[in-house]
């Protein structure tokens, strides 16, 4: 179904505007969104990285104090080849993911005694995305979901590193 360019221009406003999206869900190592020599931190002229754009895996590191357990790695939010976007995610996951910050892949449980590589130290609860601001996205409406969906499934697919790594898209 194709969606009219205000769903679009809505969508790109939320995600590149005050979703700031980005920013965190850069390809990894590292927060590389810049191309080099447009890096606006470096009071160069501000250049998007096209080939890391909303591909995931910049690392946010361990939780807790003293941190312990797995890193917290944001995901790849481009398309695969269904042309759903988070890697084929419908409308009705996206909003719950959104609203709720429910991780239906499930990649850190929490840790069931001390923490490996694995899992999440408790209190956090492996159940959750953390570092994600859904907390804070879940206050936007339904249209605000709709439309950062949309814009979501325009954009291209990011293949990422190999399968089995979770960031990995079949794009074709
Ligand atoms: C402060 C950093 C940060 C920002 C800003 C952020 N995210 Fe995330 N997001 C993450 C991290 C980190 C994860 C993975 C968390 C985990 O593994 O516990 C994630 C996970 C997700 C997931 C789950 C993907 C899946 O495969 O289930 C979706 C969807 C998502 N983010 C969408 C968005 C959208 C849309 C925006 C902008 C409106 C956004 N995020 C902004 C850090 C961020």
């Amino acid at each position: 179904m194709a969606f009219p360019t205000t769903t679009l221009g809505l969508g790109s406003y939320l995600v590149n505007g005050p979703g700031d999206c980005n920013a965190c869900h850069n390809a990894g190592p590292g927060n590389n969104q810049f191309l080099p020599g447009g890096n606006p931190f470096f009071g160069q002229p501000k250049h998007i990285n096209p080939a890391t754009y909303l591909g995931g895996g910049r690392n946010f590191g361990q939780l807790g104090t003293p941190p312990s357990g797995a890193n917290i790695i944001s995901r790849n939010l481009t398309p695969d080849k269904t042309g759903l976007p988070s890697g084929g995610d419908t409308f009705e996951e996206f909003r719950q993911i959104m609203r709720t910050g429910v991780d239906f892949d499930h990649l850190h449980p929490t840790c069931p005694g001390v923490p490996d590589a694995t899992c999440v130290p408790a209190p956090f609860n492996g159940n959750l995305l953390q570092v994600m601001p859904w907390p804070n996205f879940q206050n936007m409406t339904d249209n605000d979901l709709r439309a950062i969906y949309e814009y979501l499934r325009a954009i291209p697919c990011i293949e990422g590193p190999p399968a089995p790594d979770p960031l990995h898209h079949d794009c074709h």
